[in-house]
């Protein structure tokens, strides 16, 4: 009985709340009308609080081996893995269209996989060549690399794996000789992704150690555990050969974590903090961008890609205005580098002033 005429009384109390603000707002003139700012586009452009950039943007890019190959992903129509050749012919149109920063990722042929990655820090493996030869043909295109074993990995794991675990510390020293392989390339930043603990501030010291102090660290500090980057393993055929990654990547149910993790990276000297994926995620984006002074990239993953693509060609959603809506959203969060397959996609909208 109690309980029944308590919850009545607060439902009569709620209805009179609501009567009278209907009676207040019926007698007051309408001071403000938001929709008064929306009315033409000359307005909205006026007020528009978040803008996309080309400045903004980083493409991730698939390198692979050999000459005139250019192999397109099945689930991200659009993404390419090109030889080096191609792909330099490729970058003409990136560089054409203003974007001015990639990120470079390898397909590596089976064979020259195993489980320490060896390959990850040959120095005239495919990443270093690539971004030799990219560097010399584009020296003002920034060019990022990822530093993780799992492209390298005949485990298809991010480090070095014994019974069944993945060794941490095993794994950061050859991290360290994967960085340092590509800050000698010409590397402008290394992007660890591999959430190994310790790994920033180890590539740090190296880095510094041998003389590359202007090589930044773009730390992938929030990275979960995540569905979404199964397109991006069938590109580099480097999905796990056992298990799942959650001993190194985030829960997605954490958000405190994820402050943990980018306070971590930034007293281990990360220059940008990185938050992956992205749509899922813009609550993190938001925080962490409340968090920290450092510059927030956020990676807009080859599933939130592939998603956009398959509902467009189904003809159930408007890809440009899906993709500009979408990539707004991600820097309205608070992210200020987006790494998105839409770059280009993204420079032609603007570019045509949408
Ligand atoms: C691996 C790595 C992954 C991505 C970037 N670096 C995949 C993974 O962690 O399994 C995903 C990118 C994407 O899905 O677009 N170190």
């Amino acid at each position: 009985m109690v309980l029944s005429s308590s919850s009545t009384s607060t439902v009569e109390i709620a209805a009179a709340a609501a009567n009278q603000a209907a009676t207040q707002a019926a007698d007051l003139p309408l001071v403000h009308r938001p929709r008064r700012l929306r009315r033409t586009e000359g307005l909205r452009r006026l007020v528009r609080e978040t803008r996309l950039t080309v400045d903004d943007l980083i493409y991730p890019m698939f390198v692979m081996e050999g000459s005139g190959q250019r192999q397109e992903v099945p689930s991200m129509p659009g993404c390419f893995r090109y030889s080096l050749d191609l792909l330099l012919e490729e970058l003409q149109e990136v560089v054409g269209l203003g974007l001015g920063a990639i990120a470079l990722f390898p397909l590596i042929p089976d064979h020259q996989k195993d489980n320490a990655g060896t390959e990850s820090y040959n120095p005239t493996g495919l990443i270093p060549q690539s971004v030799r030869a990219i560097k010399q043909a584009f020296s003002q295109l920034l060019v990022i690399t990822d530093v993780a074993l799992d492209p390298y990995s005949s485990m298809g794991h991010d480090g070095i794996v014994e019974n069944g675990e993945i060794l941490n510390d095993e794994t950061v020293t050859v991290l360290v000789k994967q960085a340092l392989a590509h800050a000698e390339a010409g590397a402008d930043m290394v992007a660890p992704s591999d959430m190994m603990d310790g790994r920033i501030g180890a590539i740090r010291q190296a880095l510094d150690a041998e003389g590359w102090i202007n090589v930044g660290i773009l730390a992938y500090s929030a990275k979960y555990a995540s569905a979404y980057y199964g397109s991006f393993r069938d590109a580099l055929e480097s999905a796990p050969k056992f298990g799942d990654k959650k001993t190194y990547q985030m829960n997605p149910a954490n958000a405190a974590e994820a402050l943990k993790e980018v306070d971590l990276d930034i007293a281990e000297g990360a220059d940008i903090v990185m938050v992956k994926p992205a749509l899922a995620y813009l609550d993190i984006i938001c925080r962490i961008k409340q968090h920290t002074n450092l510059p927030v990239a956020a990676y807009n993953v080859s599933g939130e890609y592939a998603m956009v693509k398959a509902a467009a060609a189904q003809g159930w959603i408007d890809e440009k205005t899906v993709m500009l809506e979408t990539l707004t959203s991600i820097k309205r969060a608070g992210a200020d580098v987006i790494l998105t397959y839409f770059a280009k996609d993204v420079a032609r909208a603007l570019e045509s002033k949408f």
